[in-house]
């Protein structure tokens, strides 16, 4: 017996942004019937809430403290929407989502104090029948013994331009140009950090979603996890 065959099996998904992992994620999680975890709305909900405390940014231990005392909740939603993300009792769904708060979530990610608040709070998600779980470190460090892994990819040109179609949709007005340098910057950032870095674990398996169409990715992803 392994030390993780008396718990719920974990697929995870992990990759830099844009390559898909939230949609691909949703799909997979509603396929199977099993949970989801969207850790990077985790560290985002610790930005926005050090925000509204106007906590120092330059001080991780004040950060970490907003991480480990965050009252944050995801309420589904009946439709196909992703899930609400409540802080404190309010709806942050969409103020989670701005370019400002995934810049100042991806200053957060980078302290060890605060992934180190947020792990266990993680690994809770992991419950029966099963838990897709969507990140960076997810294979890596959060889950490493999961049953299956995958990291999702793009190049950095159609990563930019999917989220610029997604935030045309938000009504946020932005520039292609900005958000092709935002996504470069980020990813340096995320993939030379030193603690959890972005990168796919040895045991990792590679999809490269460039020119691909959603469905595609759906079903390779599945038969990659043997769920066909
Ligand atoms: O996936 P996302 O864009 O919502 O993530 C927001 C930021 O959090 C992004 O800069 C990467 C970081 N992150 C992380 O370091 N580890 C995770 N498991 C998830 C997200």
């Amino acid at each position: 017996m392994t030390a993780s065959s008396d718990q719920a099996p974990v697929i995870t998904i992990d990759g830099p942004s844009g390559a898909g992992k939230g949609t691909i994620t949703q799909l997979l999680a509603r396929r199977l019937g099993w949970h989801l975890l969207d850790s990077g709305a985790l560290y985002r909900v610790t930005a926005l809430s050090a925000m509204d405390r106007k906590v120092d940014f330059s001080n991780p231990d004040a950060l970490a403290r907003v991480a480990a005392e965050l009252k944050v909740s995801f309420e589904p939603t009946p439709d196909d929407e992703p899930a609400r993300v409540l802080l404190d009792g309010r709806d942050v769904t969409r103020e989670i989502r701005t370019e400002t708060c995934g810049d100042r979530a991806s200053q957060v990610a980078a302290l060890p104090p605060v992934r180190e608040a947020l792990l266990q709070r993680q690994r809770d998600f992991r419950q029966s029948p099963g838990l897709v779980a969507d990140g960076r470190d997810m294979g890596t460090v959060v889950f490493p013994e999961a049953d299956c892994k995958i990291f999702l990819t793009a190049s950095p040109a159609e990563r930019a331009e999917r989220r610029y179609r997604q935030l045309l949709e938000q009504g946020q007005s932005v520039k292609l140009a900005d958000l092709i340098h935002e996504i470069e910057a980020r990813d340096e950032r995320d993939m030379n950090r030193s603690t959890a870095p972005l990168k796919p674990a040895d045991d990792a398996q590679v999809v490269d979603t460039t020119g691909m169409s959603v469905e595609k990715v759906l079903d390779q992803v599945l038969a990659v996890a043997g769920r066909t």
